[in-house]
């Protein structure tokens, strides 16, 4: 019994230390190229955070680009930041423009960041009810079938 605290805190310090080296040694960082350096840069030089978020961190006004490189290639995101869309909802403002350098650096950064074991964080966020009404009248999702056992039961 009178040894009872000292094991105690031995055996909870070893499992702390030993989990945090699991932690530690099965992390999947990739390289990180002096071209993910520059991207970092230009993603902080352009306040891109103010309006998108990276792993869920950052603002909410526009979409998550944690995936961004699964869903376009380079050429698409160059093409993207030369013709400056229209920001909805917005009728006049343009986005914010990069440089064909300032490209090919964002994009290395984004293949960084998408490379990370996050285990799939940040999950696919949920659609507010206007956005996913208008999703739908556009086509692009269709109505999911909520509680269809209560269809017509109402
Ligand atoms: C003033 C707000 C604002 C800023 C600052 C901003 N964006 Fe955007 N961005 C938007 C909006 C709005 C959209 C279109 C809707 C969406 O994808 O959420 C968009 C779309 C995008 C898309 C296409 C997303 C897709 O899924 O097709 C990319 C890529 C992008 N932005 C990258 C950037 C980068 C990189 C920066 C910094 C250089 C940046 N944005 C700065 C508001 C902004």
């Amino acid at each position: 019994m009178k040894y009872f605290f000292v094991i105690s805190v031995a055996v909870v310090l070893l499992s702390f230390f030993a989990l945090t080296g699991v932690s530690l040694f099965t992390l999947k960082t990739p390289e990180i190229s002096p071209a993910v350096v520059a991207g970092k840069k230009v993603w902080q030089k352009y306040g891109c955070a103010g309006c998108h978020s990276l792993l869920g961190m950052g603002a909410y006004l526009a979409s998550d680009l944690t995936y961004i490189t699964r869903k376009h290639d380079h050429e698409w995101i160059y093409r993207f930041f030369a013709r400056r869309p229209v920001m909805p909802p917005s009728k006049k403002k343009r986005h914010p423009g990069l440089s064909r350098p300032e490209t090919a650096d964002i994009f290395a950064f984004f293949t960084f960041v998408a490379g990370l074991d996050t285990q799939q964080w940040p999950p696919k966020p949920m659609l507010s009810e206007g956005e996913r009404k208008r999703l739908e009248q556009s086509g692009r999702i269709k109505r999911p079938e909520i509680m269809p056992e209560i269809k017509g039961g109402r």
